[in-house]
């Protein structure tokens, strides 16, 4: 049967039912660093942290698509993504638990095709609906009533910025208006990446901070941190239920 890969972010360091470290070649260079393989719930799950153990790589700096190359190597067919946010959205607070049904990206430099020579982009395909829906309920079941601080928040729309500094105020008065809800930094070129490679993938976003402007003040970084650390519990027992109710692979 198909694995589940799962992509944590600067929340969820590896679970530790996954002992078995893999480490792959790929075209396109070195990995994040190893991956953590193993058994939850009678699934096989393959865990990535994007940023490496210790952390070694910002947002703009990570090898996506030597990730995800990896991931589809070892067997993963659906990739969960553990992205952490800043919400722009007045009804979201810190504490909540997002799970996007759209993105914009607002990235550049990032290397988005597959295709070993960059400039040759021949791979066309449809990314109207960034995220798989059935992976999305997925995530959302296991995820409901998971939280006892916040909320948990069925869709919205993911405003991917390069980082890895925080945005301007104004910079998110323009996330607002074109319809963001929550900004982070890391889900593309990881969703079309994922997408291209005919993975299914959704992603889980603990809320850890109100986004430049939106909140009272400066964004404070140790505060986020601290919720960060906060949430991983949660996350690591949402991961764990996913695990065991995704019984096939969404894109089969
Ligand atoms: N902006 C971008 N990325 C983030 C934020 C933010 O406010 N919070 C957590 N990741």
């Amino acid at each position: 049967m198909s694995a589940i890969g799962i992509i944590g972010g600067s929340g969820l360091a590896r679970p530790p039912e996954l002992e078995m470290s893999v480490d792959l070649a790929t075209p396109y260079g070195e990995a994040s660093g190893p991956a953590h393989q193993g058994i939850i719930a009678g699934r096989e799950v393959i865990f990535l942290p994007r940023h490496g153990t210790p952390r070694r790589f910002a947002p703009h700096s990570v090898n996506y698509r030597a990730n995800l190359w990896m991931l589809k190597a070892c067997g993963a067919r659906d990739i969960i993504a553990l992205s952490c946010v800043g919400a722009i959205n007045p009804r979201l607070r810190p504490g909540d638990l997002v799970v996007p049904d759209q993105l914009i990206d607002y990235t550049y430099g990032r290397l988005h095709s597959l295709d070993l020579e960059d400039d040759a982009h021949t791979g066309h395909f449809d990314f109207s609906e960034p995220f798989t829906s059935v992976l999305r309920d997925t995530l959302l079941a296991s995820a409901d009533g998971s939280s006892s601080s916040g909320r948990l928040v069925d869709a919205g729309c993911y405003g991917v910025t390069q980082g890895p500094r925080f945005e301007t105020a104004a910079e998110i008065r323009r996330l607002a208006q074109d319809g963001c809800d929550i900004v982070g930094m890391t889900l593309m070129p990881e969703a079309s990446l994922a997408r291209a490679l005919g993975l299914g993938y959704a992603a889980l976003c603990p809320v850890v901070n109100m986004a430049a402007g939106c909140g009272d003040g400066a964004v404070e970084i140790d505060a986020l941190l601290a919720l960060m650390v906060e949430f991983e519990p949660e996350l690591l027992a949402v991961m764990r239920r996913a695990c065991e109710t995704l019984t096939t692979n969404t894109k089969a």
